[in-house]
């Protein structure tokens, strides 16, 4: 029987993804940390759609969780027929005021669980010669991110792994989609304590949105995807910016801690 597992499936962006495969009738692999929302989604899914729901608890800022998920689905012959690596995390604030830990757990989260789990699940695909994977990026990769250096860099390194991975699947019938997200309304924000960013303070998109743009980009097997036309122009303004210091001077005031000012 195939699967589609989602990482960070407990909320946010992740969790309405969740909720739209569910409605097409795909059987669910829920992944995150939080047992209880896991718990209570999988019964709500499976009564309302029909569909076959595993849920498994994974903190994938801890190595060797990725590949123990990976077991996890081998041991109970979960086919992943759609892998989503969606869970990962920022932390705002001045480079030196963060504690390293952090910086090694979101690398170890937004970097390498998302390459260990496509490693693992890529070439069974290959063999299949059918699958798709979605990772999820964020606009922070298009340019360097003042106040979240560490966690866009992190997103840098997400866009260009599936932009390369891409041109390497072609023709194996397995896709990649890179699905960058602008800030959105989720619990991001508030883990990040990035409430008072100056571009977190304007109209932010939904969820429901922004994985629907995912769904959507990944069912067509296309390679980008940018949800939203203020984060498309964003997107494409910081592509085509001649002067990396002007880049980064945008950049640095979109991310400036408003609450500074006060
Ligand atoms: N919201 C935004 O503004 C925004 C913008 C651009 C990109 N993104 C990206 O979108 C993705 C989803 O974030 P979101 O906005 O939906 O935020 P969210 O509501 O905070 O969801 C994050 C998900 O990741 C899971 N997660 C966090 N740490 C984890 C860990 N160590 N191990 C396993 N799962 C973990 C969380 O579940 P548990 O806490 O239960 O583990 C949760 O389900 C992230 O990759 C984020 O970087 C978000």
């Amino acid at each position: 029987m195939s699967y589609a597992l989602i990482t960070g499936a407990s909320s946010g962006i992740g969790l309405e993804l969740a909720k739209i495969m569910a409605e097409q009738g795909n059987n669910l692999i829920l992944v995150a940390r939080r047992i209880n929302l896991l718990q209570d989604l999988k019964v709500s899914l499976e009564e309302k759609y029909g569909i076959k729901v595993e849920v498994r608890v994974a903190d994938l800022s801890i190595a060797g969780e990725a590949k123990a998920l990976y077991e996890f689905c081998q041991s109970r012959g979960l086919q992943v027929e759609y892998l989503i690596n969606n869970a990962g995390y920022g932390d705002y604030g001045q480079f030196d005021t963060m504690k390293l830990e952090t910086y090694r757990n979101m690398l170890q989260l937004n970097v390498m669980a998302l390459t260990e789990l496509t490693a693992l699940f890529v070439n069974d695909m290959k063999q299949r010669k059918s699958g798709k994977i979605m990772n999820v990026g964020s606009l922070a990769a298009f340019q360097p991110g003042p106040n979240l250096a560490v966690y866009a860099a992190s997103k840098a390194y997400v866009m260009q792994f599936t932009e390369a991975l891409n041109f390497e699947l072609r023709g194996s019938g397995v896709t990649v989609t890179l699905l960058s997200p602008g800030v959105t309304e989720t619990g991001f924000v508030s883990r990040a304590n990035m409430g008072d960013a100056a571009i977190a303070k304007g109209a932010l998109m939904d969820a429901q949105s922004v994985a629907r743009a995912g769904y959507d980009a990944m069912m067509a097997g296309k390679l980008n995807v940018i949800p939203g036309l203020k984060n498309k122009i964003l997107a494409l303004g910081s592509k085509t910016m001649p002067s990396r210091e002007i880049l980064l001077r945008i950049s640095g005031s979109l991310f400036k801690d408003t609450s500074a000012q006060h």
